[in-house]
């Protein structure tokens, strides 16, 4: 399906959780939320959980695996039978295009020593995932990868009394992914387990299992060891907060489009998340932001976000880490700043659902703006007008919805062809823009 965005409509409003098209909950809580709850005893119920293409993947995996739960509306039901109930299944799990899935349930698996084969779409099988597959074979656990490093994932059975080793591992690349996996396996590990990050990724995980028994301790801000232990995990009960990667779109076509006046509320704050928001602020934009009490152990607040005059930005180091799926956002606020924005050390976006440095150059030249590639990063000369353009998806949900934020102030429409793959993560996207004003329509 293609989506077409036509310019010239600000973004006006106020999104809370009983809007017809509300913020969806959070990817990265949704998928660990389901998973933790099905290690878990007893039943959890999980609100505002994001029903899409990714968190599907999950749930459909998670049954393969002897899993039952419900999910109603954005509520998901999960009856939790206990560390060590997931099943061996003889098919192939499809973990479809979610790295998340597969990364985090290849930890969860190994961790319970059954075998399975782990695969998914063409897409996902250019992930790495040896960053995964290495450490966990330094554990003990029997998994293979394919010889690039990538999908199928192959785990062999364990014997039960066969434990993983525990032990330090440091982490090459700051991943709360990896991080997950390894965690989930090392909770049964027969000593205590260490992970060094070279920089703080976002620690929902260590949130949740903390929250759910689990005893994890930080010795220093890159550090968690945890101590593993025969106790079960405490089911869930928590309401979701909004996604800040998704409104991060909403955000940015606020601050792009003139007249534009935006509330967002319940949104996801965790400071390994927000990293948008500091450079947004150092852009010149005007945001407010109002905290809330904390939800599902998270920092929670609302948004206000309107038109501004934004000026160029050099983003590099840990700020990177903190912003690392906001990049297409990113670029479409760079493409409409006065003066020249700079991306350094942010090589990971080559591992993303799209080479996202050559793939957001390519985009963004098509929009007739001046850039330059580097192999950790890129620059964006600001301030021409956008032209209108025809551009793929390339299978990439977030450049996508970059490419369609960008058409609320090109020249003329911006298609975006095989756009569907933002249901992946944004269902509605389309809906909700247009509930805010924006001309955007699906076709095919
Ligand atoms: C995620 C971590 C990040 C992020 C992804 C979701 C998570 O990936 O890009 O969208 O939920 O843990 P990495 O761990 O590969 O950095």
């Amino acid at each position: 399906m293609n989506l077409t965005i036509r310019p010239g409509n600000p973004i006006q409003g106020v999104l809370t959780i009983s809007s017809p098209f509300p913020l969806p909950g959070d990817k990265s809580l949704s998928h660990r939320a389901a998973l933790f709850a099905a290690l878990a005893l007893g039943e959890s119920k999980i609100d505002n959980f994001l029903d899409s293409g990714v968190t599907k993947s999950l749930l459909k995996a998670l049954r393969q695996s002897g899993v039952d739960w419900e999910l109603k509306g954005n509520g998901l039901c999960v009856q939790g039978k206990g560390l060590n109930s997931l099943q061996a299944s003889e098919l192939p799990i499809d973990c479809g295009n979610s790295a998340t899935t597969m990364r985090l349930l290849a930890g969860a698996l190994a961790g319970q020593g059954v075998s399975a084969i782990l695969d998914g779409s063409e897409g996902l099988r250019k992930r790495p995932m040896d960053r995964i597959v290495n450490p966990l074979q330094e554990m003990g656990v029997p998994i293979s990868a394919s010889e690039n490093g990538c999908a199928p994932l192959i785990l062999q059975a364990r014997k039960p009394q066969q434990k993983l080793r525990g032990g330090t591992f440091s982490l090459t690349q700051a991943s709360a992914q990896v991080k997950t996996c390894l965690l989930l396996a090392g909770l049964g590990a027969d000593r205590e387990f260490i992970i060094r990050e070279p920089v703080a990724s976002r620690d929902h995980s260590e949130r949740m299992l903390r929250a759910m028994g689990v005893q994890l301790q930080n010795p220093d801000p890159l550090t968690i060891a945890l101590t593993p232990s025969e106790k079960q995990l405490k089911p869930l009960r928590m309401r979701l907060p909004g996604d800040f990667s998704a409104a991060a779109f909403l955000l940015v076509a606020a601050l792009i489009t003139p007249g534009s006046d935006l509330w967002i509320r319940g949104v996801g704050l965790n400071p390994g998340r927000t990293g948008l928001l500091d450079a947004l602020l150092a852009m010149g934009g005007n945001i407010e932001v109002i905290n809330k009490p904390d939800q599902a152990g998270e920092p929670i607040g609302d948004i206000h976000a309107q038109f501004s005059q934004l000026h160029a930005i050099t983003i590099s180091g840990n700020l990177v880490v903190r912003m690392i799926d906001e990049f297409p956002a990113f670029a479409i606020a760079a493409t409409v700043a006065e003066g020249t924005s700079l991306v350094r050390d942010a090589r990971e976006l080559r591992f993303k659902e799209s080479d996202r440095i050559t793939s957001l150059i390519a985009h963004l030249n098509s929009l007739g703006v001046r850039t330059t590639e580097a192999e950790d990063g890129f620059s964006i000369v600001g301030g021409s007008r956008l032209k209108g353009t025809k551009v793929q998806s390339l299978g990439d949900h977030r450049l996508a919805m970059a490419m369609a934020i960008a058409g609320l102030v090109s020249e003329s429409p911006i298609q975006i062809q095989s756009a569907e793959i933002i249901n992946e993560s944004f269902p509605h996207f389309g809906e909700l823009f247009v509930s805010l004003g924006a001309e955007m329509g699906w076709q095919g």
